[in-house]
């Protein structure tokens, strides 16, 4: 008898790998940024003693979290300098469109979930359905703050880094408001702020 979470573990990271493998054909930034990304979030997530299947979930959700950009066209995304209320909107698609792609594979955690509000805030002044506070998921505020960081300090594209003094000055801004308090105190914590 084959062990069946075994290998529906295994099918789901299987899944995760095709759908970064077809992201890294048509944009090798995006893959990059996820990988850091997924990095600092187990990191905040070990220091706030989540459970092993919550860090498990969380690393998925963080691999693939902008998977919906393979959505929207490169010029766009990789724009330097001043974007058009129009390509602002079609950026922000991406969390609909990725939760549209992994909520078709069968998670034995709300990997999908997590995805969909990693640009939500606890003030519900974010996107897309603009869902607050405890509508919001513990793993899903760490992805959010972990994805401020790494997005500001690192080399965009279109921007050089703002280094990490920078990025973690952001989320002390935002901490209180739109940012989970003890999530950011963590993240200040490991990033050695
Ligand atoms: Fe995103
Ligand atoms: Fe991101």
């Amino acid at each position: 008898m084959p062990d069946f979470q075994h290998f529906s573990h295994q099918l789901q990271r299987q899944a995760l790998d095709a759908l970064l493998a077809m992201q890294s054909q048509i944009d090798t930034y995006t893959p990059q940024h996820e990988n850091r990304v997924a990095e600092l979030t187990v990191r905040i997530g070990r220091y706030l003693q989540l459970a092993d299947d919550q860090l498990a979930a969380l690393s998925m959700a963080a691999m693939v979290h902008d998977i919906g950009k393979v959505g929207i066209p490169l010029e766009v995304l990789n724009k330097p300098g001043h974007l058009s209320d129009e390509e602002f909107a079609l950026i922000r698609t991406h969390a609909q469109r990725s939760y549209d792609i992994l909520r078709r594979i069968s998670f034995a955690q709300p990997v999908a979930e997590i995805v969909y509000t990693h640009h939500e805030y606890l003030d519900g002044s974010g996107y897309p359905r603009g869902v607050r506070g405890d509508q919001i998921s513990v793993e899903s505020r760490i992805l959010t703050v972990a994805d401020i960081v790494e997005s500001m300090s690192e080399d965009r594209p279109y921007r050089k880094g703002l280094g990490m003094r920078a990025a973690l000055d952001e989320i002390m801004r935002l901490r209180g408001t739109r940012l989970d308090p003890a999530v950011v105190d963590a993240c200040v914590q490991v990033c050695g702020g």
